[in-house]
């Protein structure tokens, strides 16, 4: 008899249901994974809200997994080693060892992932979207080298949030960001602390944030007052110019940040990148668009100015984080989990609560 679990199935637009599913066949090659932390991701709650998006709908198998909805949901998750499967030796993986989980999905064969790019797989998904499991179960069986262990100063609600931090370390990393840069970040939800995070981890002196949200504003402004040393300005686009006070707030050289980070993903936020940065500056654009930008090249052309967009993590950047957290640079990593809830209540007090307001940053859930 197949063993079951209980787990968070996405069917559809407004419709999660937690279920009894089989435990996962512990395969060759894979470590079994107890989840103890998973967080709800804003693409999860665009799954829930307005999907199938991202997830395959059925009669459209994922690509790389075959899979369709109904699927288990979950890809910022981390717990406890329970099981180690055929041809995986003790070692730097352990039975009891807490770990976190890299979620991306990729086939290692494509021309991309030789190049190590697995971020941009041509056949690539997530874990908790385009099947094979997901996070907000009991059990997950996973490759062993998406696996990361978690040193023992990083508990693993902790742990469930290297996923959101490595997109942001990501971003960081991918814009060049040195400690003499200034920074704009346009939009103070998960994504957008998180890269608040990360350049206060590289040494970044100088930040501003955007955020039309009083909420999200307050959350900035406590990550702020923890870095006093630090000068971060927390600006409302409701209420004053962002362009004008960027270019006033970071006046070397030619005036406005190095580099702004679209962590809202609007043609206002796009537009106030654009037009803050310095000449020869950088908007490195985080968000996934719910509709196309319009862009005039010629904002960019004369002042030359670029934007580069930026997905997920390369390999290596998870330990990284982990690293970062673990040795005290990425300080306070808590203050973005402002609530934790049971499975049972992950639909109400989790999906429905971060969709009817933006005073949650990031809602765990103990599946
Ligand atoms: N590239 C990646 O790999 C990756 C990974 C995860 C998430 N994302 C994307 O990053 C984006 C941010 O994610 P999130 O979870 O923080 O989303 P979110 O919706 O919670 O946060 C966006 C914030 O932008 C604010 N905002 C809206 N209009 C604004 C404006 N004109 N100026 C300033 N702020 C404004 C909102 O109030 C909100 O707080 C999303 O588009 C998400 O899909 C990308
Ligand atoms: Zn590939």
């Amino acid at each position: 008899m197949t063993e079951s679990m209980r787990a968070l199935r996405y069917h559809g637009a407004k419709d999660l249901r937690v279920e009894s599913v089989p435990v996962p066949e512990l395969l060759p090659g894979q470590v079994k994974i107890k989840p103890e932390w998973c967080g709800i991701c804003g693409s999860d709650l665009h799954e829930y809200i307005t999907g199938p998006i991202l997830t395959p709908a059925p009669g459209k198998p994922h690509r790389l997994t075959g899979c369709t909805v109904p699927l288990i949901m979950g890809h910022e998750f981390a717990g406890e080693i329970v099981e180690l499967g055929p041809g995986v030796e003790p070692g730097r993986l352990k039975v009891g060892m807490k770990v976190c989980v890299e979620p991306t999905l990729f086939d290692d064969d494509c021309p991309p992932c030789l190049d190590k790019r697995r971020n941009q797989c041509n056949r690539g998904g997530f874990f908790g979207i385009s099947g094979w499991g997901g996070g907000f179960s009991e059990y997950v069986c996973l490759q062993e080298k998406v696996i990361h262990p978690l040193p023992d100063n990083v508990p693993t609600d902790i742990g469930a949030l290297v996923e959101p931090l490595a997109v942001a370390w990501h971003a960081v990393g991918a814009a060049k960001h040195s400690p003499e840069h200034s920074a704009l970040i346009l939009g103070s939800g998960p994504i957008g602390l998180a890269v608040l995070l990360c350049l206060l981890a590289k040494g970044c002196r100088q930040i501003l944030v955007s955020e039309v949200s009083p909420q999200r504003i307050q959350h900035a402004l406590d990550i702020a007052s923890l870095h006093p040393e630090v000068d971060i300005k927390v600006l409302d686009p409701t209420k004053e110019d962002v362009v004008a006070r960027a270019k006033e707030l970071c006046p070397q050289g030619n005036q406005g940040p190095n580099v702004a980070y679209d962590c809202a993903g609007v043609q206002k936020s796009l537009d106030v990148a654009i037009a803050a940065i310095r000449k020869g500056g950088l908007v490195c654009n985080v968000s996934v668009w719910e509709k196309p930008a319009t862009l005039n090249i010629n904002t960019l052309v004369f002042e030359e100015k670029k934007i580069i967009g930026v997905a997920c993590y390369l390999e290596g950047e998870f330990q990284e984080v982990i690293e970062a957290i673990s040795t005290g640079k990425i300080k306070n990593p808590e203050k973005l989990i402002t609530a934790k809830v049971g499975m049972d209540d992950a639909v109400t007090k989790g999906f429905e609560a971060l969709y009817g307001s933006r005073e949650h940053v990031k809602i765990l859930v103990h599946p």
